[in-house]
């Protein structure tokens, strides 16, 4: 059996086969599948029908896992697991986590060690839709004017879960939890060398050292100039899919395109991080 690679879009994306789920991979195989996920930045994997601890093992290939910076995520028998779903949890209670990636983000850009990718293993999909959007943010940097490189190049986003205004736990504000960091808004991908723009509608808050005016409009336009349709891929998901995908060079996005009342249900794993930005001191 050899790993096969298929481009699946202009911007990025590519599907992995020819090697057995079940089997722990070789590191030949290891090597092959790092490599096309530095090429491509999110590979899809059809059809991965294992577990949730075959899931973790399986992840576990690509690097040390982590455990999600807010404890309301992680999966109850599987903390290395975010269980990103709109079903009900055990006790009734309402999910917490079924409006996640409702806006163009990469993961964990609010902590100091942001994961370097993540890998998406989808367990019920509705009928329609329950699609998950990528984008490429080496394209979205490459494709700016010489101008506008040089003058986002020693810019800094402050990145902080407060944009959201989550409170994760009724009685507890993840404002007091996670502090805002700053982040470099062109990143340097420590492995490829490529340049990347690093910013997220999700959790950036402004440009660090700019009023709100200036802040406001560059960072309007970098996210619109980021998300362009060539610079992205949507996957469709089936059954057992299981996507990874680069944070240091993507964003992605799961839009509400699926009707209400229907079980979308994916357990994520997050590979730790490089050491980036630092805590922000400002106002
Ligand atoms: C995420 O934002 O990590 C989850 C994306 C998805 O559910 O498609």
């Amino acid at each position: 059996m050899q790993i096969e690679v298929k481009r699946l879009a202009f911007g990025l994306g590519a599907q992995v086969t020819g090697f057995d789920p079940a089997t722990q991979l070789t590191t030949q195989q290891v090597r092959r599948i790092r490599e096309a996920w530095l090429e491509h930045l999110v590979l899809v994997f059809p059809r991965m029908e294992m577990n949730v601890a075959a899931h973790i093992a399986f992840s576990r290939q690509f690097g040390e896992l982590e455990l999600h910076p807010i404890p309301a995520a992680r999966h109850p028998d599987y903390p290395e697991v975010m269980v990103v779903t709109n079903q009900p949890r055990a006790d009734g209670t309402p999910s917490t986590t079924a409006e996640t990636g409702r806006q163009w983000h990469s993961d964990g850009a609010f902590t100091l060690r942001p994961p370097t990718g993540s890998l998406l293993h989808c367990r019920a999909i509705p009928d329609v839709g329950g699609d998950t959007w990528f984008t490429n943010m080496y394209m979205a940097y490459d494709s700016l004017s010489p101008v506008m490189k040089e003058l986002i190049a020693p810019l800094k986003v402050v990145n902080s879960l407060a944009k959201q205004n989550r409170t994760v736990d009724p009685k507890q504000n993840v404002r007091l939890e996670v502090p805002a960091v700053v982040q470099p808004l062109v990143r340097v991908h420590p492995e490829t060398q490529g340049k990347a723009l690093y910013l997220n509608e999700t959790v950036t808050t402004h440009i660090e050292g700019m009023t709100t005016e200036e802040s406001g409009s560059l960072l309007r336009f970098l996210f619109q100039h980021s998300v362009k349709p060539e610079f992205t891929f949507r996957h469709h998901w089936r059954p057992f899919d299981l996507i990874m995908w680069d944070n240091r060079c993507t964003m992605h996005l799961a839009p509400k395109d699926y009707a209400s009342g229907e079980i979308r249900h994916m357990c994520r794993t997050t590979l730790v991080g490089e050491a980036s930005g630092s805590l922000f001191t400002g106002d």
